[in-house]
């Protein structure tokens, strides 16, 4: 009798859904997730009953949804159980209110509990209003937690329930679940092991007078989110970034973070690092032109000013040249019409690995959104589209693809 080859562990998510309006997204979420092939235990928070039921995730998911810390039949301490058996823990949509109770490490119900009680990665899914999402507290509490190695997926910007508009609305299930399964993608784990990754992100300011810049929109969102996803993939993560790390973009402890502001101070830091790197990765605007800049504030009442413009040094073209063997450089486009043929014509002179091109002109498409949609181009002019996702999720196909370029040069 052959021996019979054991079966492969279905990973198991625990979701936890606290007490906000897009509740009512987590049971297409819990659908999703089960679909996709994973086991999936429901956590509510007290909260979150008053607007989705027990039973509905119960009916869907792969065991009863859990509610509370103390009536529970099947297991005698349920958040150890939840919590040393997890794979991952999402948590969508993540309530302001839990958001700070996870901060602040408090275990007062059988979520936040089940989150100390866990060594597993954990999602979190932050959904509220605007003014909710751009509170100090709130976005205080994101950034100890994101320092902490919490993964945040960014709410997207639109209609809320109220019928406002702005940043907070919960990301749809499909794309939650699109970036589990990268997270939770087996054959991705420590791809990127014992490599060093360098990233640029954000726009740069560059000064005109001692109180005014010129700049550009860009936020440092897809930059973070590849340094945040390099690290997981076991890279050694540094980052050269424009963008305020107070708030919203901070990222775990141990990726080295760099502050600049302007293209020199930028272009100073990348050629310094690149130097020892295996991997660089330009997802920075930098400005193409600087300004000479006057010492003293213009005034007014001295009429318009004619502003004398300096080329930059152009970053991705001198990486390129003084690349060390064997290194990879990534390189991004933003293009707003003739975005294939720019893209093309542009790794055709940077000389790039690969280049990640989007069209800023689409809705939810590159500077300051959530999401992304993009074109990887490499050097034999293949392309490939990767369609409008989380840009967490744009960063996993951008470092595998890194990955088997780095493979591919090592054969
Ligand atoms: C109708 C309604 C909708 C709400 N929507 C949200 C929301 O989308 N995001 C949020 O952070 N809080 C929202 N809240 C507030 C939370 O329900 C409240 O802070 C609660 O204490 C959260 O508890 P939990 O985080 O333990 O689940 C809402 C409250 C009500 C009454």
């Amino acid at each position: 009798m052959k021996p019979s080859t054991p079966e492969p562990a279905v990973p198991r998510v625990v979701l936890g859904v606290t007490g906000g309006i897009a509740a009512y997204k987590a049971v297409e979420l819990t659908r999703r997730l089960r679909e996709a092939g994973f086991h999936v235990a429901p956590i509510l928070t007290p909260d979150a009953t008053r607007f989705v039921g027990p039973v509905t995730f119960s009916a869907l998911a792969s065991e009863p949804a859990r509610v509370s810390l103390y009536d529970d039949t099947t297991t005698p301490i349920p958040h150890t159980y939840l919590g040393q058996t997890a794979d991952l823990i999402v948590v969508a949509p993540a309530t302001a209110h839990f958001i700070a109770r996870y901060a602040m490490g408090l275990a007062d119900d059988l979520l936040t509990a089940t989150l100390l009680a866990t060594r597993a990665p954990v999602l979190l899914c932050p959904a509220m209003h605007t003014e909710m999402w751009e509170q100090p507290s709130v976005q205080e509490n994101l950034a100890t937690l994101r320092r902490r190695g919490v993964l945040v997926m960014e709410p997207e910007s639109g209609v809320l329930a109220g019928g406002d508009e702005g940043a907070g609305r919960l990301p749809e299930p499909a794309a939650i679940a699109s970036l589990v399964e990268h997270i939770l993608q087996k054959n991705d784990e420590g791809i990127l092991s014992g490599r060093r990754v360098v990233i640029s992100a954000g726009g740069t300011r560059e000064p005109i007078d001692p109180v005014r810049v010129l700049s550009n929109r860009s936020s440092g969102r897809q930059g973070h989110a590849l340094a945040e996803v390099a690290a997981r993939l076991g890279a050694t993560v540094q980052l050269v970034t424009t963008a305020s790390l107070s708030l919203a973009l901070d990222v775990r402890g141990d990726i080295e973070v760099l502050k600049v502001e302007t293209a020199a101070e930028m272009s100073e830091a990348m050629l310094s690092l690149a130097t020892l790197a295996d991997v660089v990765i330009m997802a920075a605007a930098v400005a193409d032109f600087g300004v000479l800049a006057s010492t003293s504030k213009m005034k007014k009442q001295d009429g318009v000013p004619s502003l004398v413009l300096v080329p930059t040094l152009d970053i991705l073209t001198t990486l390129v040249e003084k690349r060390r063997d064997g290194q990879i450089i990534v390189g991004f486009a933003a293009e707003s019409d003739h975005v294939l043929e720019n893209g093309l014509s542009k790794i055709r002179t940077k000389q790039c690995d690969l280049l990640v091109v989007n069209d800023v002109s689409k809705e939810g498409v590159g500077f300051d959104h959530a999401t992304n949609e993009v074109f990887l181009i490499d050097r034999d002019e293949d392309i490939e589209t990767i369609s409008l996702r989380s840009k967490e999720a744009v960063s996993y196909e951008i470092l595998s693809r890194v990955a088997a370029l780095l493979t591919q040069g090592a054969q």
